[in-house]
């Protein structure tokens, strides 16, 4: 049987292990906008591409997670906020969930009593030019516009003197599907629509801007209500219950219980102490390396298990503990125990440090792939840019150039700030066994151009393995992995990955 094989083939092996060996390809175009890239995230969650943004306070963040769900993938922010400070992660979701909306649900309101230069202010400070205006019991009574006021000079009459009212709009009956809205805002020539119930009270507004950006991003990871999912992280003790409620509250799609070693008594208690808090969300757990490990979470109720322990760039666990398992054969470690179809879905974290790992990622067990370091130094990423020195071998001349720090979540940078500890001295920081590193990498552009690129490179990857589809080259691979694989020797590894 192959696939049994298959675990004694990657015996303490890792991506540059390996090369796959070309089949027939039977895909027209490498195209990512062709190519059905669809893989799971997490049991409910599914992903049009299958890359997620490392939850890491150095990745990150609303505008590392925006672009990530808006390229179809997830981002998951960090925890790396002092204890107890749970309101700006909170916040970070809120600036996700309330960048694209399918229907507004509470959109900027004033009564048709209010003045007409409060409603200007109101404008000026949410920046939304159309206001809708409702009666006390929330009924829609028009729609208030920055045309509507424009060159009005008595400011103190009320909204209800210029607003356009309720019988000369265009109005949507009841919850009908956006694409409904969609035909009914084309036919009638209108931006705005609101919907109202049939007692005449607003339900929600839907906007031509959110139609133009679901048509511009089809492949965009959304939620039920049309806005973009995320994900967050939380620990498995101190405050970890409360943010987890409040992350909830603010409307996050999916939770990673992320500590550095999943297979544990901690995580056991903190699974069942979160789900019988949230209930019915996605759970995602980690970090394990072991089939044991996953078996572990999954009887627990995880929806999918973080697998990765030690390879990631920021990384110091192997070197401080000797502890974890190399990447591929922790991947298949897993995959087996998971289960090949229709298993609980497996993030493979860490160690990606160039495209084609992902394709080999997303071959050896994971289903999506998440990645800290290869996103590091772009603009989407927190932090500030500093200039550096940098001496050019030729000429013995220096030149500045703009970096940005990546550091892993363990390192005693990161440690210092959450414990929010001013003096080193106050606290031995090395007793609080720090496993990872800070290190400056070069800044760079969006991210987005980046994710494109990884995307083209994986539907290449997918055309050399004679799949038309993601999962149907992964189908494939677990048919016969050993129609693919080719194991490298030390010569073979420097001829295909050094350069
Ligand atoms: P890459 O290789 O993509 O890996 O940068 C990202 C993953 O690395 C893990 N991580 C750490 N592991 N000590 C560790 O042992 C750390 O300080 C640390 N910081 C991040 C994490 O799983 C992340 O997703």
């Amino acid at each position: 049987m192959p696939v049994s094989k298959l675990l004694d083939a990657v015996q303490g092996c890792t991506f540059d292990d390996f090369l796959f060996r070309p089949q027939e390809s039977i895909v027209e175009r490498r195209d990512p906008a062709v190519i059905d890239l669809t893989s799971r995230f997490s049991t409910r969650l599914t992903l049009r591409r299958p890359i997620v943004s490392a939850n890491m306070d150095t990745v990150t963040r609303a505008p590392m997670a925006i672009v990530q769900a808006e390229e179809g993938g997830l981002g998951i922010i960090d925890r790396g906020f002092r204890a107890g400070d749970i309101e700006p992660q909170v916040r970070e979701v809120e600036k996700v969930k309330r960048t694209q909306h399918g229907v507004v649900r509470t959109p900027y309101a004033v009564t048709p009593e209010t003045r007409l230069d409060e409603a200007v202010a109101l404008m000026q400070r949410s920046r939304v030019g159309t206001l809708v205006v409702i009666d006390d019991a929330g009924r829609l009574q028009g729609l208030l516009t920055d045309r509507d006021v424009r060159f009005v000079t008595a400011l103190d009459a009320p909204v209800r003197s210029r607003m356009t009212p309720v019988a000369s709009l265009v109005v949507g009956a009841g919850e009908i599907p956006l694409a409904e809205a969609e035909r009914l805002m084309v036919a009638r020539k209108v931006k705005k629509l609101p919907l109202v119930d049939r007692d005449g009270a607003l339900l929600g507004l839907v906007t031509a801007r959110d139609l133009e950006k679901h048509k511009q991003q089809p492949f965009a990871t959304r939620d039920a209500h049309g806005r973009l999912s995320v994900g967050a992280a939380i620990g498995a003790t101190g405050d970890y219950l409360e943010r987890a409620t409040a992350l909830v509250a603010a409307g996050v799609d999916v939770l990673v219980i992320d500590i550095a070693h999943g297979h544990s008594a901690v995580m056991a208690r903190a699974l069942e102490a979160v789900r019988a808090r949230v209930g019915d969300i996605d759970l995602v757990a980690g970090n394990v390396a072991t089939g044991d490990g996953v078996r572990f979470l999954v009887e627990r109720g995880a929806n999918a298990v973080k697998v990765g322990i030690g390879p990631g760039g920021g990384c110091t666990t192997r070197l401080t503990t000797s502890f974890g398992v190399p990447q591929l054969q922790a991947l298949v470690e897993c995959r087996l125990a998971a289960g090949l179809e229709d298993g609980v879905p497996l993030i493979a974290d860490g160690g990606v440090k160039r495209h084609g790992a992902i394709f080999e990622a997303l071959m050896f067990g994971g289903d999506t792939v998440m990645l800290g370091s290869a996103f590091a130094g772009t603009e989407e990423t927190p932090g500030d840019i500093v200039q550096k020195a940098v001496l050019l071998p030729e000429g013995q001349r220096t030149v500045q150039v703009p970096f940005k720090v990546l550091r892993g979540m363990a390192s005693l940078e990161a440690i210092r700030d959450r414990l929010d500890v001013e003096d080193d001295a106050t606290v031995d920081l090395e007793a609080l066994g720090a496993e990872g590193t800070e290190v400056s990498v070069p800044a760079r552009g969006s991210v987005r151009p980046l994710i494109h690129d990884m995307l083209k490179h994986l539907c290449s990857s997918i055309s050399y393995g004679g799949g038309a589809s993601l999962a149907d080259v992964r189908a494939r691979f677990w048919q016969d992995p050993f129609r693919y694989l080719v194991r490298l020797s030390a010569a073979g590894g420097r001829e295909s990955y050094e350069r």
